[in-house]
């Protein structure tokens, strides 16, 4: 981790120190409230739970902090995505597309944008670059892609979607703010599943949007306000909790899945063996120039959907669960979710067991489907 990461880490849980007043709860008490007191002028002040609350705040400061940029907090994921989508765009704009990232993100422009007038390509990851981006509003990718974890170059994507008048978004979920830093890289808007990682213990659902653009913040913050799509309070509690341990969470992940994906390079029932830390990877050395960490996503296939079933559920330490980024190593087999991918692909999340104890029962699963 770099020395500003750390830092930066070192500060998030002392975000709230300089507002403590004497006697004031040091965790951060949960607001639970549809309506504020409200006498005479109104504004500067809490008014109504679709407008603002303390506990979004809160959350919205320590995003803000490891983002480098003003965060806005939405119920999931998607609604984060929805809000730059609805938020930014009108009819007659022409957006691209990730043809290998999260498909929801695609379904959501198919059902939802192309209705509106707003038309849709994609590309994969892994030649973004290629065509370029002449005619695009905006341009979307996810990197690593989930699940099939290809890179793409987002300073080079950045570079050329600027020059063509386009804005770039990066959906950073596989990898957090403490793995990658789009921002700084050159992207306008970072979008993520706080659902997954920052939250990390699997409770809850969970997005936001950040950007060092004033008007993109307005415009996703009025789209919050207006169509209602507000997180919870008692969710925004629970990811500013889960935040406190993000870096030590996510700093054994990725360690984790380092070992583990390299263990797995030599097993015989492995194959397309995918960990962008592995210098066998096609993506090595990109990832090594952009991003600060691997991540905790490994991706592989069985030789069978009943091979990759067997090894999921017959392994004593990963859940078979869809989502990533959780205590808890977990596991999928994504064609049963309509990825176009082979039968025996399997997305692990590697989480936060120890690895010793935690390699012994994947090999030992892993060696049940061997033969
Ligand atoms: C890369 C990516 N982006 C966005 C989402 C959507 O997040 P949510 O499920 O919180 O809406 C997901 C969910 O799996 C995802 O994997």
């Amino acid at each position: 981790m770099s020395e500003t990461a750390k830092s930066r880490a070192a500060a998030l849980s002392h975000l709230r120190r300089g507002r403590l007043a004497k006697g004031d709860p040091i965790p951060l008490p949960l607001t639970m409230a549809a309506i504020f007191h409200a006498p005479g002028d109104a504004t500067g002040f809490d008014q109504y739970g679709r407008f603002s609350n303390p506990t979004w705040d809160a959350v919205e400061h320590m995003l803000a902090h490891l983002e480098d940029a003003p965060c806005v907090a939405f119920p999931s994921g998607m609604a984060a995505i929805s809000a730059v989508f609805f938020g930014l765009l009108k009819s007659g704009d022409r957006i691209l597309l990730p043809s290998d990232g999260y498909h929801t993100t695609r379904a959501l422009a198919d059902r939802f944008l192309k209705p509106f007038g707003v038309a849709y390509d994609v590309r994969p990851t892994s030649t973004f670059l290629d065509g370029g981006f002449d005619g695009y509003r905006l341009a979307f990718v996810e990197t690593p892609a989930n699940p099939g974890l290809d890179i793409c170059d987002i300073t080079a994507v950045a570079e050329a979607a600027h020059k063509a008048g386009a804005i770039l978004v990066v959906d950073n979920t596989t990898m957090t703010p403490f793995g990658q830093r789009p921002l700084d890289l050159g992207a306008d808007i970072v979008v993520a599943a706080d659902t997954k990682a920052p939250n990390g213990h699997s409770d809850v659902l969970f997005g936001h949007v950040a950007s060092r653009n004033e008007d993109i913040i307005a415009a996703v913050s009025g789209w919050r306000e207006t169509s209602g799509s507000i997180p919870g309070p008692f969710e925004a509690w629970l990811v500013h909790r889960g935040l406190e341990t993000l870096e030590v969470r996510f700093d054994r992940m990725c360690a984790s899945a380092e070992i583990i994906a390299r263990r797995l390079e030599n097993h015989r029932a492995i194959k397309g063996l995918r960990f962008p830390g592995l210098e066998s990877d096609p993506s090595h050395n990109l990832a090594r120039a952009q991003m600060e960490r691997f991540g905790f996503l490994i991706s592989f296939v069985l030789a069978s959907e009943d091979k990759a079933e067997d090894f999921i559920n017959n392994c004593a330490l990963m859940q078979a669960a869809t989502s990533f980024g959780g205590v808890h190593t977990s596991a999928e087999r994504r064609a049963k979710r309509g990825d176009a991918v082979p039968p025996g692909f399997v997305r692990l999340s590697v989480g936060c067991e120890p690895v010793e104890e935690l390699w012994q029962a994947i090999e030992a699963s892993l060696d049940g489907v061997s033969g």
